[in-house]
């Protein structure tokens, strides 16, 4: 157990989101949610009645902070908005105030305060800022963190380019704070319809084929087809009959529009944990394969939570080896134990994977067995049966 983080005699526990990862050393928070926590408390930035848009909150440790206040959290993850309702309930903090938004939802017009934590994708972070310019007044105190060694002079242009004049606090314990004074003739014009209007997104055509490819700002291989999934999708299973098939972990749904170009009448679920990705998945389908649309499902979730055991034939995954900024297994595992449950006897995995992630160990431990399909110099195609 870590120690709390604790703030103005405050103590949080947090845990990181799920709690049954294999590595458990990584803490729920950092010194740039710390920085920002002090900073609001310390400037008295908030009285009683003060509205709070935070973003990119990873476990809760800013949101919790300020639960006493009307905050809207905002966050393209799952995984990071089931670890802030764990953690306040761990904590016994009432969520009452609390409104968590996915970053696709619509922005409250008026907010007193916003704190943003930078996330990883730089794409992200311009669609959030082209949303924030909307409802930013020069009354509204924007103040952002991050590690300082990730604020480059290029990270403090866009906040510039974006929203107005730009300054930087110190270093504290290696964090450091971003501030942002809302210039009126970047505000001003900009598009006032809240939402709706995406600016980061990038769509390409996917190779030797007809399909589309459409990617809000937070999907993974954004901007072109990602080297593992081109081997995947050329190895993918011949389906006899209509099966029931999850591509899990979608992103944009490459896996599964390369399935349903051969067998459009395959019922389909696409699942992903980012907002952006299954928003993704469904507009995929919907510009390409609109007569298979009523056959598939686009949910969010983690890894396969809810699907009800033994009912599914064939699960197609890309497992990420990322959360956040941290290198792990611990969702890869997490995804095959959840297909060994999902799948029905006699029910396949089918899996992409680095050739240094050893995910045949994993699928041998879990199935029993494991086949290897194909294989080039990087990846190899792994496919395990539910015996
Ligand atoms: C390597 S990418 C593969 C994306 C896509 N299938 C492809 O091949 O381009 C892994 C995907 O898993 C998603 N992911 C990460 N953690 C997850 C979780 N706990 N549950 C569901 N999806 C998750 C990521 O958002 C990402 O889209």
């Amino acid at each position: 157990m870590f120690s709390p983080f604790i703030i103005n005699d405050k103590n949080l526990f947090l845990d990181r989101y799920p709690i049954n990862q294999v590595n458990r050393s990584l803490q729920a928070w950092d010194a740039a949610d710390e920085y920002l926590v002090n900073y609001v408390i310390d400037n008295d930035l908030l009285t009683d009645d003060s509205k709070l848009l935070i973003f990119n909150d990873n476990f809760g440790a800013v949101t919790l902070n300020f639960n006493q206040n009307k905050v809207h959290s905002i966050s393209d993850s799952f995984i990071s908005q089931l670890g802030l309702k764990h953690n306040a309930e761990q904590n016994n903090l009432a969520l009452e105030n609390i409104i968590q938004l996915s970053s696709l939802d619509d922005l409250p017009i008026k907010s007193d305060v916003i704190l943003y934590k930078i996330p990883k994708s730089k794409n992200l972070m311009v669609e959030q800022l082209c949303q924030i310019r909307k409802i930013l007044t020069s009354e509204t105190h924007f103040i952002a963190a991050d590690k300082a060694k990730s604020i480059q002079s290029s990270t403090l242009k866009l906040f510039e380019k974006h929203l107005g004049i730009t300054k930087t606090s110190l270093a504290v314990k290696k964090a450091r704070l971003v501030f942002c004074q809302c210039n009126p003739e970047l505000t001003n014009n900009a598009d006032t319809k809240l939402g709706q209007t995406y600016t980061q997104t990038k769509t390409w055509m996917l190779e030797n084929s007809n399909i589309t490819i459409k990617n809000y700002a937070n999907v993974f291989a954004r901007e072109k087809l990602d080297i593992g999934a081109r081997l995947f999708i050329q190895h993918l299973p011949e389906l006899t009959n209509e099966k029931k098939v999850i591509d899990l972990g979608c992103g944009n749904g490459v896996v599964g529009l390369s399935l349903l170009k051969n067998n459009p009448k395959t019922q389909l679920i696409f699942t992903d944990e980012s907002h952006m990705a299954v928003a993704s998945a469904k507009d995929n389908v919907q510009v390409n394969f609109a007569e298979s649309e009523a056959n598939c499902q686009f949910m969010v979730n983690d890894c396969l939570t809810d699907i009800e055991p033994q009912s599914v034939d064939i699960i197609l995954c890309n497992p990420p080896f990322h959360q956040q900024n941290a290198t792990t297994d611990h969702i890869a595992w997490q995804m095959f134990k959840d297909s060994y449950r999902a799948l029905k006897k006699g029910g396949e995995l089918r899996i992409v994977g680095n050739r240094q992630l050893g995910y045949h160990i994993k699928l041998q431990r879990i199935f029993g067995n494991e086949k290897l399909i194909a294989s080039n110099d990087k990846f190899v195609i792994l496919s395990a049966i539910k015996n």
